[in-house]
């Protein structure tokens, strides 16, 4: 099956590519929906992208060049060469240890969608306080409920059912922190939505949004938190709205800024890819005082992000005190043709799971994945891999597609084409991250 991807992958024609670069990049820098979370009152309008950019800061910048400053979405690279192959931190230790498994020899993650309506949905959209405009496809008109009814079934065992009074009773007490991106930020609402309908209205807050979010639930003293790190390490995209921007800078060698914030989590879930999925980025580091950037393809942008936390988690992560999940990568379905030859399209309009058994697409990217296999493997006693992404791949029905609240105005061009502006990136709720919950639930 993945030779077969392989194979196809490539004959896709350049104009091909830059659409799907195109798309991405729409969809991923259009994700302003977190205002919505909170709005409980009719607030229609999201409140970003409505501060000016202050030419004071951008030229602050410029006159403060001998030390390291905090990057922002104002910092700009001086001059950029290519990257010197140089590496951050120490090397992890790679040997492969024995991995933890949640259930025993099962591997949970291979298996099949059944239908079932009898238990799932897990809650009802309607029902949670916390939904965010941007996953709510009933809400924005989706017809079919088809989407919200599937169970996932592991070949050799049955999961242990979801619990909300059991996963309450594990989370007594803690700070469970999802860390990483807007495909983060959903399995955290997803979370939120599992476990608020059984606490009381008055026993229950919700911070406003900010870089860290959280949300509390009194009776427990124990909080279920997003922060915001669509790279992990620090960069110019770390505003948790205003992250539009033409380039990506980053830090490679510096997780501090998210890890400040994290280090205090006992149960941590992250995840990283799609952001580097968008082309080069830009690298600058610490000791680099006169703004001179490196510039490194996306994927070896990634290894050097992933290294770094790597090397946090080793160095701070004590098993017996700390759990700390990692999300594969999530699967888009840009193009129908990948499951249906010859047909023109993407998720737009898909009612049924996949049922070929080792669908992969090219939302995948499978030497990203080798990448993370092999960050992972020598991170092993410390860290466990929800690995969601062939279970997601065969769902390419759990996408919005166009129920979702856009903020931009769609012209009628785009109007009468659906495809053309279809989210097939972020996930419907109640869906298919309920089920990467279900599956941390196994694990803790
Ligand atoms: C579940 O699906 C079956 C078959 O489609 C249908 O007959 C039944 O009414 C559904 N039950 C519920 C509770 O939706
Ligand atoms: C969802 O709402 C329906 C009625 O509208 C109710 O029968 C069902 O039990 C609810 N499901 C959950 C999980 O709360
Ligand atoms: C609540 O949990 C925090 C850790 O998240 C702990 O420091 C604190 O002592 C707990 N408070 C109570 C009253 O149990
Ligand atoms: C995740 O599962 C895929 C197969 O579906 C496998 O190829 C990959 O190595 C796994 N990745 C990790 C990090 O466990």
């Amino acid at each position: 099956m993945i030779q077969r991807w392989q194979k196809r992958k490539t004959q896709l024609p350049l104009v091909v590519l830059v659409f799907f670069v195109f798309i991405v990049s729409s969809i991923l820098y259009n994700e302003r929906n977190i205002q919505q979370i909170h709005q409980n009152h009719a607030d229609p309008d999201p409140v970003d992208d409505h501060h000016p950019p202050s030419l004071k800061q951008a030229s602050l910048l410029e006159s403060t060049k001998a030390l390291p400053v905090v990057l922002d979405r104002f910092s700009t690279c001086r001059s950029t060469v290519k990257y010197s192959g140089r590496k951050a931190g120490r090397a992890v230790d790679t040997q492969e240890l024995d991995r933890p498994r949640g259930n025993g020899e099962c591997d949970l993650f291979s298996g099949k969608w059944v239908f079932d309506n009898s238990s799932y949905p897990l809650y009802n959209e309607s029902d949670c306080p916390y939904m965010s405009d941007q996953l709510a496809c009933h809400k924005h008109g989706r017809p079919d409920m088809g989407y919200q009814y599937w169970r996932w079934q592991p070949h050799n065992c049955n999961m242990k059912r979801w619990n909300v009074a059991e996963m309450w009773e594990k989370l007594r007490g803690k700070r469970l922190m999802f860390v990483g991106d807007s495909l983060n930020r959903g399995q955290w609402i997803s979370m939120v939505c599992l476990l608020v309908s059984v606490i009381p209205a008055d026993k229950r807050s919700m911070s406003p949004n900010a870089h860290l979010t959280i949300f509390r639930a009194e009776e427990y003293n124990a909080t279920v938190e997003f922060l915001w790190a669509p790279l992990l390490v620090e960069s110019n995209s770390d505003d948790p709205v205003n992250h539009r921007l033409d380039e990506r800078i980053l830090r490679p060698d510096s997780v501090l800024r998210h890890a400040s914030q994290w280090e205090h989590a006992d149960i941590l879930v992250f995840n990283t890819y799609l952001w580097w999925r968008q082309g080069p980025v830009k690298l600058l580091w610490k000791t680099e005082t006169n703004g001179v950037c490196e510039e490194i393809d996306g994927l070896r942008g990634m290894e050097l992000a992933m290294g770094a936390w790597a090397d946090w988690v080793a160095s701070n992560v004590d098993p017996h005190k700390k759990r700390i999940f990692f999300e594969t990568m999530s699967p888009t379905h840009l193009w129908s043709r990948e499951w249906e030859p010859e047909s023109e399209g993407n998720c737009y309009n898909q009612k049924t799971p996949i049922s070929d058994e080792g669908y992969w697409g090219s939302g995948s990217d499978l030497p990203t994945m080798h990448m993370v296999d092999k960050v992972l493997s020598g991170l092993s006693s410390k860290v466990t891999t929800i690995n969601i992404t062939q279970l997601s791949e065969y769902r390419k029905d759990g996408h919005p597609s166009i129920y979702r609240k856009f903020w931009e105005t769609l012209s009628p061009e785009q109007l009468s084409n659906p495809a053309s502006y279809s989210d097939c990136i972020h996930w419907c709720l109640p869906g298919v991250p309920d089920v990467w919950n279900e599956l941390l639930f196994q694990f803790l």
